[in-house]
């Protein structure tokens, strides 16, 4: 029996991906929790005749509590998302407090559930998850992630003329650092099966993988970020979670983890010199079973960009650790 939960059900992303989270046959039983409108969206997707049973809660009696109770796997949705002009680093001051007080309520009613952050920005609100878990003694580095998927998916779709893949989503490419502008690293010359990018084509396409979310932002001019992509990137992270949770073999996702504490990732930690990082993860019955290191090979130009991506991710999740130790 599975049961999932979504924190911030009623949002852009939230909606859709209790959509897609109730029409799957892994999952049993569908909590969804939002400070508005979770009994109304609750309400419809319950007509659906799929197997998972519904319920919505909002904070009054008791809600978070009886969400979370008996949850096997929690993702995050809930905060705000960016307007034109936004990096995802400015959405730190709303963010931060709203997914720290999120996983106080995982740490104390679903400590052993598996935790999935999209809340933005992921580079510091990951960290700020993992501090919250250590403080109430339920750190477990193999069921907390956050959420890249999205980054992946867009390098699928970005390159598909050069992966030649008439489903771009059979092409494996990592896409490992962080989840924001530079800190995102796309790394081609690792896919497979592999394939060659025209020299005066890559910056534009490592600038797209990116940047692209902003591509969204603009076009939704003014009424928010990626939703729709995103429900559909996060319900693939969640399904593969739930997939190796009940046994499957073979599950590899890139995803931002805290390496130390997964296996693998110290090497990786130490040649990157942070202890976050999205890298390809084996996921198995407890979550991020194995860190895989593919940092050894790349392309000159490659090694630029994890250079960059990693001097970025250094500050965020210094950030997102003090916000926890030294609240402002
Ligand atoms: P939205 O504003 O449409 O929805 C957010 C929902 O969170 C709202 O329903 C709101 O009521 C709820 N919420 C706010 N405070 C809450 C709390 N304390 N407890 C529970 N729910 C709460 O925003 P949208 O577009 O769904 O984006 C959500 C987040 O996802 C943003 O931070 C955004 O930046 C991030 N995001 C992450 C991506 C990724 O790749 N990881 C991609 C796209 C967006």
């Amino acid at each position: 029996m599975v049961k999932a939960v979504v924190l911030g059900a009623s949002g852009g992303i939230g909606q859709p991906l209790s959509l897609l989270l109730k029409a799957s046959p892994l999952v049993d039983e569908l909590a969804l929790y939002d400070v508005v409108n979770t009994p109304g969206v609750a309400a419809d997707l319950s007509h659906i005749s799929s197997v998972a049973k519904i319920t919505g809660f909002l904070p009054a009696d008791d809600g978070l509590k009886k969400a979370l109770t008996g949850a096997d796997i929690v993702v995050i949705p809930a905060g705000i998302p960016r307007k034109p002009g936004m990096t995802r680093d400015d959405l730190f001051k709303i963010n931060a407090g709203i997914v720290r007080d999120l996983a106080k309520g995982i740490a104390e009613f679903a400590p052993k559930a598996f935790t999935l952050v999209i809340s933005n920005p992921v580079n510091s609100t990951v960290p700020i998850a993992a501090e919250v878990f250590k403080a109430a003694g339920v750190f477990d580095p193999k069921r907390l992630f956050g959420v890249t998927t999205l980054d992946v998916v867009r390098a699928e779709t970005f390159t598909q003329e050069f992966s030649g893949h008439k489903d771009p989503s059979q092409a494996t490419i990592p896409v490992v650092g962080g989840h924001s502008g530079e800190t995102i690293v796309p790394l081609f010359s690792k896919a497979s099966p592999s394939f060659q990018i025209p020299a005066d084509r890559y910056d534009a396409l490592v600038n797209r993988v990116q940047f692209g979310g902003d591509e969204v932002v603009k076009a939704k001019d003014g009424a928010g970020s990626a939703t729709l992509s995103m429900a559909y990137a996060g319900f693939r992270f969640a399904e593969a979670v739930i997939k190796a949770s009940k046994g499957e073999k073979g599950i590899i996702e890139p995803t931002f983890v805290f390496l130390p504490g997964v296996a693998g990732g110290e090497e990786i930690s130490k040649a990157t010199g942070v202890e976050f990082f999205s890298t390809p993860v084996e996921l198995g019955p407890h979550g991020a079973e194995k860190a895989i290191n593919i940092l050894d090979g790349v392309t000159e130009q490659e090694k630029k960009l994890l250079e960059a991506a990693v001097a970025g991710l250094k500050g965020n999740i210094e950030k997102g650790v003090e916000f926890v130790k030294n609240p402002p």
